[in-house]
């Protein structure tokens, strides 16, 4: 029954691909590097090692098969130019197609029993990765099964991490498996904006990708000297642009992740702090909390998960952690009752 159930959709998207490939072959499409840098070695004892980038910032973790989720990884690798790491099924898949059907099955049951089938890929820690990259076919509408292993695995060290979706499918959409990282890793902040590449929209690749990446803050930045410049923001207020320098931290670069934003801040008591709601609300990870803040401090009130920027001086807090400051006299342009639109980009 259950299998059958499955089928509808699945055939859907068979006839699809092989529309796709125009021709009778089951796989859609050639794979163009088969190569697989990030591979971690055979036994099963050992954290695997992701093959370096220059920006450690970012890690792409993916998953595939036939290697269309691969080039849209190793497409985000080279335009970040960051670690990646090919999560991979401790037994491979047989190139037999129903085979490898009836075995994805297989183990998408026992997942929804609680069983996760055995991978090859593990990860000491993600300490170092600001967003972290999660890639992978869509199979029978779910997350293809060594991903949901590997998050089911991965999902405390992933506590507190960012992590951004992006999938290949026949056809089908990219909202069961957004579910399921949900629930896998509960404590991690799925970024809103997935990138589904369907089997039409593989060929719009080089355009989709960058344009992704740039609306979900993800830069190919210099790591060396993170310094002043890349902490820097632009703050539109009316026609005046005022500037503020985050703190280099998690949240902070949390923040800058998010730019450009627009938003309305609100007026708080009487004009002490303006407030927004971040939403998800900015990792607070790791971050020193504790701050007596003074006008053109850039907060977040941890309890609450929103930003407050102070127009005026408070009492200290260790419930506020701060994440940036105002520079010059800049706050006179926020310090004016009621609520106020503004825009944050980097500069
Ligand atoms: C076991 C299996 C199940 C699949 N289920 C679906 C599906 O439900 N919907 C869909 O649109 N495509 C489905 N596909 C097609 C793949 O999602 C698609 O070909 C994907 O691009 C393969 O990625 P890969 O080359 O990285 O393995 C399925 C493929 C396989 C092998």
């Amino acid at each position: 029954m259950m299998k059958k159930f499955l089928l509808i959709p699945f055939l859907l998207f068979a006839v699809l691909s092989m529309a796709a490939c125009g021709g009778g072959s089951d796989e859609p499409f050639t794979p163009e590097q088969p190569e697989n840098p990030g591979s971690g070695d055979d036994s099963d004892n050992h954290p695997d090692t992701p093959a370096p980038g220059g920006n450690g910032r970012y890690l792409v973790l993916y998953a595939s098969r036939t290697n269309n989720t691969e080039r849209v990884a190793q497409l985000i690798q080279t335009t970040l130019d960051c670690d990646m790491l090919e999560v991979e099924p401790e037994t491979a898949y047989d190139n037999d197609y129903n085979s490898m059907l009836e075995r994805s099955q297989e183990e998408l049951a026992a997942i929804r029993q609680g069983n996760y089938p055995p991978i090859k890929t593990s990860l000491e820690n993600f300490d170092d990765y600001d967003i972290v990259f999660v890639g992978y076919p869509i199979w029978y509408s779910s997350m293809a099964t060594p991903m949901q292993t590997f998050l089911h695995e991965h999902a405390a060290k992933l506590a507190g991490k960012r992590i951004a979706l992006f999938a290949t499918s026949g056809s089908s959409g990219i909202s069961t498996s957004v579910s399921e990282a949900r629930s896998l890793c509960p404590d991690a902040t799925i970024i809103d904006r997935t990138l589904l590449l369907t089997s039409s929209g593989l060929s719009q690749m080089a355009t989709r990708v960058p344009s992704w990446l740039e609306e979900i803050g993800a830069t190919r930045e210099e790591t060396e000297s993170p310094g002043e410049t890349s902490m820097k923001v632009k703050i539109s207020v009316g026609n005046r642009t005022i500037t503020a320098t985050m703190e280099d931290n998690a949240a902070g670069r949390d923040f800058l992740s998010r730019l450009p934003l627009e938003v309305t801040l609100n007026d708080y008591n009487n004009t002490t702090e303006k407030i927004f709601y971040p939403d998800p609300a900015l990792t607070t990870e790791g971050v020193t909390r504790g701050c007596a803040p003074t006008p053109g401090d850039i907060t977040i009130y941890v309890p609450w998960g929103n930003v407050a920027i102070f127009c005026k001086s408070w009492s200290h807090s260790d419930d506020l952690i701060k994440i940036g400051r105002i520079d010059g006299d800049g706050i006179e342009a926020l310090n004016i009752g009621g609520d106020i639109a503004v825009k944050f980009e980097r500069q």
